[in-house]
């Protein structure tokens, strides 16, 4: 394939300097040029921010893994999200408090614990498949909404049990949750107090009320009657800290039920939806990736033992998610006050490990601005330094669900493209924004169509 700058995949000029007006906006277009090209540590302070923007692999490892016990969440984060995830969640949670609600979770996201899950997501995306063969052909079908409606399906039914969800009101409500964090971000930068109004607040407080009252529902109905198999809601009831005998009450359950629900479809969502794009951009790509996965699979569905060998199809997740990441940045607030990169950090200094820059950045990518599925073969990745590729994080809060997303996203792409064509809407020039995670701006209107041509 050939590899050359697409400028369809550059979207933006950066800026020389942040703007506070670009963060407000759309955060990943304050990120300066610098942190493309140099070495990536940049300081800047206003009246209100002491901020360190870092995209450089080493000072990301030092931060997330070699001194990750200095570091916590930071306040703009808290006010962010604490909203939405309370402070008491896996997501929010600190030292102690977090440690063992991250041990107890762990053992229920282990590959071979998820593997055994591919059955659910494979019928979850068949059903998928069903819905849009029965779409009016030559309307462009916006995809954004369809995977956000499958990874929910799909986390609902593997994680939280099949309970019965109010599947869309959930993922709406999320939505205009989602809507309001840029005014959220600005009153946070201010230090403005919490009770301040701005505009769709009452709106999103009764978005969230809704997903609390769903929550609420499911752990009070889950209490009553236990399901027949084990998924992760048994496991945040059974889940007890060995050393105090401690388990969650009521408001941490529903609280982490909420992160599941948010954390574990939003940005699987994402990362299916620029992959869509990007193979409907390049229809090379997408018969290959369908070439694979009808070698592996025939004419049946995806089975546990076939996600190994969709070795390709993950190739182009993983390429996706380096171009889009779905988490496009991660943010620290020192502990105690530390030297990083020479700069004095104190423990109001925001740390924002700027992961979008540090993905297109050219000492390490080659052609960044370009989409090739290669760089992830296995003798490429060798090349890089460690912490230069970060869609998960790194260290003890990388993200626990990562083995789930992968496998999840490889089974749902590879039977959406085993069945259908993509073709891009021509003219439509997609636009990442940056609103905790990466979405389009407006959608992803694509073409669909049955593929035949494979079977
Ligand atoms: C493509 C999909 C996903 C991406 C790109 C992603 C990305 C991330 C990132 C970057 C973090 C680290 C944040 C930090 O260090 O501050 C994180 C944490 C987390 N993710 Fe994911 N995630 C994905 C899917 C999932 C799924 C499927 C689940 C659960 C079902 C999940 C649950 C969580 C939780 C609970 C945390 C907090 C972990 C902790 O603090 O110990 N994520 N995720």
């Amino acid at each position: 394939m050939a590899i050359t700058v697409d400028n369809d995949l550059v979207h933006f000029e950066p800026p020389a300097h942040p703007t506070f007006r670009a963060a407000f906006h759309n955060f990943i277009e304050s990120y300066p040029r610098s942190l493309y090209e140099d070495r990536g540590l940049l300081r800047y302070r206003t009246r209100f921010l002491d901020s360190v923007l870092v995209s450089e692999p080493e000072l990301i490892h030092d931060i997330l893994v070699t001194r990750a016990e200095l570091f916590r969440r930071d306040d703009l984060a808290r006010q962010l999200l604490s909203p939405m995830l309370g402070t008491t969640s896996m997501f929010m949670a600190e030292g102690a408090d977090w440690r063992w609600q991250r041990r107890a979770l762990a053992a229920a996201f282990r590959p071979d614990k998820v593997l055994a899950l591919v059955p659910i997501i494979s019928a979850t995306a068949a059903r998928q498949v069903d819905r849009w063969r029965m779409a009016p052909r030559d309307v462009a079908i916006d995809v954004a909404e369809s995977m956000a409606k499958t990874t929910f399906e799909i986390i609902a039914d593997t994680v939280l049990g099949a309970a019965p969800l109010k599947v869309e009101t959930i993922a709406n409500a999320l939505t205009i949750d989602l809507a309001s964090v840029p005014w959220r971000f600005i009153l946070a930068t201010f230090h403005a107090p919490s009770w301040v109004p701005y505009p769709g607040r009452w709106r999103a407080a009764r978005a969230r009320d809704q997903i609390y009252r769903e929550a609420a529902r499911l752990v009070a109905q889950r209490r009553q009657r236990p399901s027949s198999r084990v998924d992760l809601l048994d496991l945040l009831l059974q889940a007890r800290d060995e050393e105090t005998g401690r388990v969650m009450n009521d408001e941490e359950l529903v609280r982490n039920l909420v992160t599941f629900m948010l954390a574990g479809h939003e940005t699987t969502a994402v990362a299916l939806t620029w992959t869509l794009w990007l193979l409907a951009k390049y229809p090379d790509v997408q018969d290959q990736v369908a070439a694979e996965v009808q070698a592996t699979i025939g004419n049946k569905t995806v089975e546990p033992q076939h996600v190994e060998r969709l070795t390709f199809t993950r190739q182009v997740l993983q390429e996706a998610m380096r171009l889009y990441p779905p988490a496009p940045a991660i943010s620290r607030q020192p502990l105690v006050p530390l030297v990083l990169g020479g700069e004095q950090l104190t423990p109001a200094t925001q740390v924002t490990i700027t992961i979008y820059p540090l993905h297109r950045n050219r000492r390490f990518w080659k052609n960044p601005n370009s989409f090739d599925p290669d760089r992830f073969a296995g003798e490429h990745t060798r090349e890089r330094p460690r912490c230069s590729y970060l869609p998960f994080g790194a260290g003890p809060r990388i993200c626990i669900g990562a083995s789930f997303a992968m496998i999840e996203a490889t089974v749902v792409l590879a039977l959406l493209v085993h069945a259908f064509r993509f073709r891009p809407v021509v003219g439509h020039r997609p636009h990442p924004i940056a609103r905790v995670t990466l979405r389009p701006r407006g959608g992803m209107p694509l073409y669909i169509e049955p593929r035949f041509s494979t079977r």
